[in-house]
């Protein structure tokens, strides 16, 4: 997730304006930023790695000449943030400047393409091959409108681009498919960024680009296209009554109900992982003697998850450890055959990264997967794969959990094909209930947003709960209790179901919330045996369960139903979510802000 501000203005200078805008896009991404003006037919650029503030005064954005600019703040996610890989990126002759946000899936080979014909690249990003491709476009003799469509035509993935062409002072050009874009337009001039809040101190009149579609900005209006056949859209502006607050949430009251509303788009781009390197962790995994994964908090829910994804489908055994107690536990069988699949979503939490570079040390192989391109995670790992979820404001961990989750499941995916262990059937089979999660989330969000509501009003007051699942849905079962420890604060307990009679259960008393996970599956026959335990003695018994399960249903006090058809390993991702509802609508009755949990920090640096 990066941000993406431009103007074009009928008087006076774009980049203070485009400086403003993209400080209010901040939290979309801030490793890096840069700003493109046309000024009689003449690009200049200025860009840099760091902070907004820091490289705009550095490099005296204010002062950049012209009426017309686009802008960037990045959210790293091909190549690290660096001067060279910041945006905006430009052709060869450099008279084309794109800003780009969202991830190009066939960029490799649209680089091998244009580097055979003569292109030359100089960064590590996806972004690149755009201006490249329009150049060539623009070689053939085509109008700067027809060389964007063409352009953007080739590409696979998701992009909210804006360009400006050296030889047409007078336009920007934007392009969308995925990513957001909106654009603006008041008495002063035309803008377009990738949110609200850059766009509300210019104007309040907007339109929203659609998957599909580009916009002309001019200085006075704007024309939205077809980018398959050109043809024109009529999409009169909308005026924007939210608040600065609201925008910055887009609506959303708090950045965690953004954030969980945000999973759909983040599970997709967890799906355009770059093949190449799933494939070369997936080669490591398979060599080592003894893998462990290794995380801290909702990361290690999410390796406890992924061990069983590891062993059911790949037959591989890996061993789940909650980082502080790696070197304690582990410490001294380390050695040159030991793999480490370190998971952390900032890349940079201490006891992860202690555990990591203890093992460096002993020289084993460090694999990584996080959400932050340039964090010390992905400067000590032998080979990582990033997430892309853009950045996660909400302490509590919610969208970068499923999408965790999605690369964990497609890695178990790659090495039990690498494995020759599960039939082509059974990978054919699974794949496509990968592509299917991103839907099957937006679905949850869509059917059990108010029947969770309900749920939170009838339990808020609760003391105690429990939270219970077999299998994987232990770890979902985990998860969903520290959502609700973290940020209502309320006592819980989560435990595979079938360890609850060996101790957990002398705590269950009439009318103890129980929450039971029951997705369909190996497990499903266990867990009512526990669920009839539980009711036995009075608890209150809350089930997340298959849509048409009856007996389930009818065992339950509360039940959220979930989609059918969704196979086991994959549940975690779809019944988290209602917990992560759950938690949320608790806290704001109980009158805590789910945003800033008292006592912790979104990335605990420390030991
Ligand atoms: C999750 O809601 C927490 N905020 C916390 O447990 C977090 O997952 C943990 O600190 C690990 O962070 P990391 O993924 O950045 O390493």
């Amino acid at each position: 997730m990066c941000g993406i501000f431009g103007c074009i203005l009928r008087r006076g200078l774009a980049a203070p304006l485009i400086h403003k805008g993209l400080k209010r896009l901040e939290y979309r991404g801030y490793d890096s930023v840069g700003v493109a003006t046309l000024d009689g037919g003449v690009l200049h650029i200025r860009k840099d790695a760091g902070k907004i503030d820091e490289v705009a005064e550095r490099l005296s954005f204010d002062e950049m000449p012209g009426a017309v600019g686009v802008g960037h703040t990045r959210w790293a996610t091909h190549g690290a943030p660096t001067m060279v890989n910041a945006h905006p990126h430009v052709d060869c002759g450099g008279v084309v400047a794109v800003v780009h946000n969202g991830v190009i899936e066939n960029f490799q080979e649209l680089r091998r393409e244009l580097e055979e014909g003569g292109h030359r690249f100089v960064s590590k990003t996806d972004t690149e091959v755009i201006p490249h491709l329009i150049e060539e476009e623009l070689k053939k003799g085509a109008q700067p409108r027809e060389a964007l469509l063409r352009a953007v035509r080739r590409l696979r993935g998701s992009y909210a681009i804006a360009v400006l062409f050296a030889s047409d002072p007078e336009h920007i050009y934007c392009a969308r498919n995925e990513s957001p874009l909106i654009i603006g337009l008041s008495e002063d001039g035309a803008y377009c960024a990738s949110d609200i809040p850059a766009m509300l101190p210019y104007t309040r009149m907007v339109a929203w680009l659609r998957n599909g579609e580009a916009a002309i900005l001019s200085a006075g209006g704007y024309e939205i296209i077809r980018i398959s056949d050109g043809s024109r859209v009529d999409r009169p502006l909308t005026e924007i009554s939210w608040s600065l607050k609201m925008a910055e949430r887009q609506g959303y009251p708090h950045f965690m109900l953004k954030e969980i509303y945000e999973q759909p788009q983040s599970l997709r781009n967890a799906l355009r992982l770059q093949k190449t390197y799933l494939d070369l962790l997936a080669a490591f995994l398979d060599r080592g003697r003894e893998i462990f994964l290794v995380a801290a908090g909702t990361s290690y829910h999410a390796c406890l998850a992924a061990s069983y994804m590891f062993s059911k489908l790949a037959r591989l055994t890996t061993y789940p450890v909650i980082a502080s107690e790696f070197i304690e536990r582990y410490g001294s069988s380390i050695g040159i055959d030991s793999v480490i699949l370190a998971v952390s979503q900032s890349g940079e939490t201490y006891d992860t990264l202690k555990a990591v570079e203890y093992a460096r040390m002993r020289a084993a192989t460090i694999l990584g997967v996080t959400n932050t391109v340039g964090s010390t995670l992905t400067r000590v790992s032998r080979a990582y794969i990033v997430q892309q979820s853009g950045p996660e404001i909400g302490v509590a961990a919610t969208k970068t959990f499923t999408a965790q989750l999605l690369v964990l499941a497609q890695l178990a995916l790659r090495l039990a094909r690498m494995r020759g262990k599960i039939s082509q059937d059974e990978i054919d089979e699974f794949q496509e209930k990968l592509l299917e999660i991103p839907s099957i989330v937006e679905e949850v969000l869509n059917r059990s947003a108010s029947r969770v509501e309900e749920l939170a009003e009838k339990y808020k007051d609760e003391k105690l709960f429990l939270f219970l699942g077999r299998g994987i849905s232990s770890a979902t079962a985990l998860e969903g209790r520290l959502k609700l420890l973290e940020i209502t604060y309320i006592p819980s307990l989560a435990y595979p179901a079938g360890e609850s009679k060996h101790g957990p259960i002398s705590i269950v008393e009439e009318d103890v919330p129980c929450i039971f996970l029951c997705p369909r599956g190996e497990t499903r026959r266990d867990i009512v045996g526990s669920i009839m335990e539980m009711k036995a003695r009075g608890a209150k018994i809350i089930t997340l369960c298959e849509e048409g399960d009856e007996e389930v249903k009818e065992l339950s006090d509360d039940y959220i139903e979930m989609p059918k058809g969704i196979p086991e390993l994959l549940s975690p991702i779809p019944y988290v979510v209602p917990l992560q509802l759950l938690a949320y609508h608790i806290a704001v009755k109980r009158g805590l802000d789910p945003d800033k949990p008292r006592n912790l920090a979104k990335s605990v640096t420390v030991p």
